[in-house]
């Protein structure tokens, strides 16, 4: 595991205007001389990107948007944010195609228009992709991850601007996480879809699923991951700083 390491706070539907106080914390460790090649990602409810913004501006630590709307241009879409406005207030990233997202009805197509409207604002990206329990039992992980992946990118050419987090939908908020010979493996077949596909010897993959600072030591021998997607054990922070500095020593 190296030191340019991704650690992505995935804050869900948490957080309030009291919340700052945190980042401040993690941006003051970003700028400890120890920590500064690992990338930090923040990714707060939308009510507060410009507050998360402002704070970490003049520091390592990058903010991201949990979401988009397909469309690139304004129009009548209630509720909804899009690629351009996240890059408006100065996001630099934003996830896409999460589970959670996925399950009330982000399809590969619409995922596939939002990383194309993200890639068209210049956002990296964060495309989640993972099986459930059901598919995982019914041997379908690989098939599963290969129609994630080649649908989620139709038409897109290869570019760096995209990082792969696999999150196995059973491991997110159970506490259930795969054995690292498995995660190992799942890694390289992700790994050898993206070259079939995109011919990119080396992408970005990082994992997401109950990391927590319990299993975080176990986690890091997995040499083959870029970086975590936390959720849960990311809106403490001393969990998450604990998290980081256990990783990079
Ligand atoms: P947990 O870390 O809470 O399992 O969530 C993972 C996740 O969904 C991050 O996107």
């Amino acid at each position: 595991m190296t030191n340019n390491m991704f650690f992505i706070a995935n804050w869900k539907m948490f957080g309030d205007n009291k919340s700052v106080n945190s980042v401040k914390k993690v941006i003051k460790l970003s700028k400890d001389k120890k920590f500064k090649k690992v990338q930090i990602v923040y990714c707060p409810p939308y009510t507060l990107l410009d507050k998360f913004f402002r704070l970490s501006k003049n520091s390592n630590v990058k903010i991201g948007s949990q979401n988009c709307h397909y469309s690139e241009k304004p129009g009548p879409f209630t509720g909804s944010i899009n690629a351009n406005l996240i890059k408006s207030i100065g996001a630099e990233y934003v996830i896409i195609g999460h589970s959670e997202n996925r399950f009330t009805g982000d399809n590969n197509n619409l995922i596939n228009s939002k990383i194309k409207s993200a890639l068209n604002n210049k956002l990296k990206i964060i495309f989640c992709i993972g099986e459930t329990l059901k598919e995982k039992r019914n041997k379908k992980t690989n098939s599963i991850l290969n129609s994630q992946i080649v649908n989620g990118l139709k038409n897109i050419k290869k570019n760096n601007n995209i990082i792969f987090a696999y999150e196995p939908v059973w491991s997110i908020g159970t506490g259930l996480v795969p054995k690292n010979r498995d995660l190992e493996k799942q890694i390289s077949v992700i790994k050898k879809i993206i070259m079939r596909f995109w011919k990119l010897k080396n992408p970005k993959i990082v994992y997401g699923g109950s990391v927590n600072i319990k299993n975080i030591n176990n986690f890091k021998k997995v040499s083959s991951i870029n970086g975590f997607l936390i959720g849960g054990a990311s809106q403490n922070t001393k969990n998450f700083i604990d998290i980081i500095k256990k990783s990079i020593n």
